[in-house]
């Protein structure tokens, strides 16, 4: 009886796991399973990644270029005419301002901006930084340069025991016209061809330029060179800033004759490096006065 027993259960537990490894289908036939075994699969180190797709840049923007500023000019107002003066033992011949074509300067405001017969300013400039200069009467300077002025006639009390006048410093155009005309009458054309600026081509015009005296002559002239506070102002004004403008050695450069009285501040490492190596603005600049016979 066991024996019969043991064989039912038998086959029922084949029929229980026949069921159990079937699967009906909706069309009534059965088929079999396979039985997954869940594996971890070890990644491939050969396998190289597979890189994630970078987004495509946007196309950086061309940067728009800058465009080189074109001069303008102040057309002559007749062919050129060079007039001679005797300066320094020799004859050497001046340019009339008026005859001559000159660019109209990009930089006014720039410490080291070149203004003379070849370079004029835009019409009616006037420096907006102007304040008023002690030690002259009602004269004014550009803000830098006035403080220049107070260290520079400071450092010349100290050091001389005689004290600087402030002559003449900022000129409106007016002004500049009115002191060309003054020279050309009482001393002729060539003259003032020599010493005084065409209206809009003055450095005074800048307000970075200035003429000085002893403080008990307000006349500039020359004899200031000589004199005890003239020669220590031309000896250390490059420690404030400031260049004599128009030496001897300069003149076909400059385009001027001598000035003793005449100084520009152009900050004290321009001036500092002009002064060491005895070079005119112009020449520093790379625009020096082409003379007749050096063209081309
Ligand atoms: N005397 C100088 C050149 C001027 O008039 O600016
Ligand atoms: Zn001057």
């Amino acid at each position: 009886m066991r024996k019969y027993l043991c064989g039912i259960l038998v086959v029922f537990s084949a029929l229980v796991v026949f069921a159990c490894s079937s699967t009906t289908v909706t069309d009534g036939s059965s088929v079999e399973t396979t039985t997954t075994i869940a594996t971890t699969v070890a990644p491939d180190p050969t396998a190289t990644p597979v890189p994630t797709a970078t987004p495509t840049p946007s196309p950086t923007p061309l940067p728009t270029p800058t465009p080189t500023p074109v001069p303008e000019y102040v057309e002559p107002q007749f062919d050129e005419v060079w007039y001679d003066n005797w300066v320094d033992g020799k004859t050497v011949p001046f340019v009339d301002p008026r005859s001559v074509r000159a660019e109209i300067i990009s930089n006014p405001y720039a410490i080291d901006a070149l203004v003379n017969k070849y370079y004029a300013l835009p019409e009616d400039f006037k420096p907006d930084d102007l304040v008023s200069a002690p030690h002259s009467y009602d004269q004014m300077l550009r803000e830098e340069a006035n403080e220049a002025w107070i260290a520079l006639y400071d450092g010349c009390v100290e050091n001389t025991g005689e004290g600087l006048l402030l002559v003449s410093g900022w000129r409106d155009w007016g002004t500049q016209q009115f002191l060309f005309d003054r020279s050309k009458n009482k001393n002729g054309l060539a003259f003032a061809c020599q010493k005084n600026a065409w209206l809009g081509r003055s450095e005074h015009q800048l307000g970075l330029a200035m003429d000085i005296t002893n403080s008990w002559d307000d006349n500039i002239s020359d004899d200031f060179g000589s004199t005890k506070a003239g020669m220590w102002v031309d000896e250390h004004c490059y420690e404030y800033g400031f260049i004599r403008r128009y030496q001897a050695q300069w003149v076909t450069e400059t385009g001027y004759g001598i000035e003793a009285w005449h100084y520009r501040y152009v900050g004290v490492e321009l001036a500092t490096y002009l002064y060491e190596n005895d070079m005119s603005l112009e020449a520093y600049l790379g625009k020096v006065q082409i003379m007749p016979g050096d063209e081309e």
